[in-house]
């Protein structure tokens, strides 16, 4: 009954099974993602890993994923990465476990500031941080230099998140360098993953100076973190109802009980790092698509020309408008959903896929990565770049459950409107200035660092004769 499986003997694993080190054929501690994919490609719809001391059970055919997808039967594993991330955001809403109060009352204080209303009162703040991008994108296309595709990403989307949800500004566009917040974030996410594959017994020796360095990084997370809400403590009114308003200002409905200073800390880091991220990859992996893609792009561009019209920026709705380019996106999530997986675990004692019982508590990694690559769901071909996977007809010949890039159920992202409206908006504003040429001798190279972002990517330029 090891792990709560207690037919293991019928899940598939690797050949090559070592004591201690685990499956170390094909595994690379920098790539753990990539490495699943391609073992479970070869495994099957699941399958287990044993990768420093720890076994884990993947899942990634469409049938499977569907019954792990059922609430009445699994919920949220706080496991893996999402644990790893437990020393830096405590019971915020992304790492607490299902139990803890704080995450219903969380959640239901600050679900309002994503409703349709809360997005429309963004928009204009979205548009101000895309225009310092665009200002930085002519400045390198009159030079003639490409530019940084997932580093002017990732500044894009940290500013969005901290001036919407927070009315801070970190400055990232006006800097050579990263933001101290964001070098202090990288630290403790390195750190954590670290911590995760050192044996505890060696750490103090192994880890005495990373663990130095890392309360040093804790403590600048939190010193920001504090700072950003002294200052709005201090000049209360300005936020206009923002998650930092709603934080710190309103009390749950039905109990009337307020977030703790202490758990305000843990949200503000947890939307910091969770709202920037994953968005950044995401526009990222389109951009890559877009450029390499040219009747993508020529189609996509035709759409933003119709839809905007001669506006020199959009209104709220008509973002929304831009059917063709949010399956652009979509179709970019499919192929590198980038936050690769999320883990479920049985709510009782059940059996999944007729064959394979689980007692309460256990639970598997669902690989969305192959999940959205799985030929039941998504047909021959399933590494070719398609958007029109994703028409209304398309969509509803599949199954359900199949796509999944923003988790399942009750605990699937809060942030998901907020992170399509924000993509759908630069992508768009993007194509109708620029045309994009990518550089011939790139391949895809994909980072992990618990998200999945494409290395390396570079663009070059045109202005568009049409673009005022
Ligand atoms: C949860 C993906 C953008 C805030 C999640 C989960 C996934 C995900 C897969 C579930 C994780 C799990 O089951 O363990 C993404 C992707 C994004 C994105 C792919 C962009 C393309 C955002 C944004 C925000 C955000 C913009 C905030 C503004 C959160 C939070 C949770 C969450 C707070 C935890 C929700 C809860 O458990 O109640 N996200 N996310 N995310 N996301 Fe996102």
């Amino acid at each position: 009954a090891e792990l709560g499986w207690p037919r293991l003997d019928l899940i598939p694993h690797p050949p090559r099974r070592l004591p201690l080190i685990g499956d170390v054929l094909g595994a690379n501690a920098r790539t753990p993602v990539q490495d699943s994919m391609r073992i479970g490609s070869s495994l099957g719809p699941i399958f287990r890993r044993k990768a420093f001391g720890k076994e884990i059970v993947f899942v990634w055919g469409a049938e499977l994923a569907a019954e792990l997808a059922d609430e009445s039967r699994f919920a949220k594993h706080v496991g893996l990465g999402v644990a790893n991330l437990r020393p830096v955001a405590g019971d915020g809403l992304f790492t607490a476990y299902n139990h803890e109060p704080n995450w219903q009352l969380a959640h239901d204080v600050l679900a309002p500031g994503f409703s349709r209303e809360a997005m429309a009162g963004y928009h204009p703040l979205m548009l101000d941080v895309a225009r310092q991008l665009t200002d930085r994108w002519d400045a390198r296309e009159k030079a003639g230099r490409s530019v940084d595709v997932p580093g002017d990403m990732t500044k894009l989307t940290l500013e969005t998140i901290a001036r919407t949800g927070f009315g801070h500004d970190f400055g990232s566009f006006e800097r050579s360098r990263p933001h101290p917040f964001v070098s202090a974030m990288v630290g403790t996410l390195t750190y954590a993953q670290r911590r995760n594959v050192v044996p505890p017994a060696l750490a103090p020796l192994v880890l005495r100076g990373a663990t130095r360095r890392n309360a040093a990084d804790m403590d600048c997370l939190n010193r920001t973190v504090d700072d950003v809400v002294a200052a709005r403590r201090a000049a209360p009114g300005p936020g206009d109802g923002d998650l930092l308003d709603r934080m710190l200002e309103v009390a749950h409905p039905e109990t009337g009980e307020r977030l703790s200073a202490e758990n305000i800390r843990r949200q503000v880091i947890t939307f910091l790092v969770a709202g920037h991220e994953t968005t950044s990859g995401a526009l990222s992996f389109a951009l890559h698509y877009l450029a390499r893609s040219p009747e993508v792009l020529a189609r996509a561009q035709a759409e933003v020309d119709q839809v905007w019209g001669d506006a020199q920026e959009p209104a709220y709705e008509q973002v929304a408008k831009l059917r063709y380019l949010r399956r652009v996106l979509d179709e970019s999530l499919r192929l590198w959903p980038t936050a690769p997986g999320f883990s479920r675990q049985a709510r009782h004692d059940t059996t999944i896929g007729g064959e394979h019982p689980l007692r309460e508590g256990a639970w598997a990694l669902v690989l969305a990565t192959l999940l959205h690559r799985d030929p039941a769901a998504w047909g021959e071909r399933p590494e070719e770049f398609d958007p029109d996977r994703f028409t209304p007809s398309a969509v509803r010949a599949r199954p359900a459950h199949v796509f999944k890039p923003f988790g399942t159920g009750a605990r699937a992202c809060i942030g998901r409107q907020f992170a399509l409206h924000e993509a759908t908006l630069v992508l768009g504003l993007l194509l109708r200035r620029y045309d994009l040429h990518a550089d011939p001798g790139y391949r895809l190279k994909i980072v992990e660092r618990l998200t999945l972002m494409p290395e390396g990517l570079t663009l070059r330029l045109t202005r568009r004769a049409r673009a005022a």
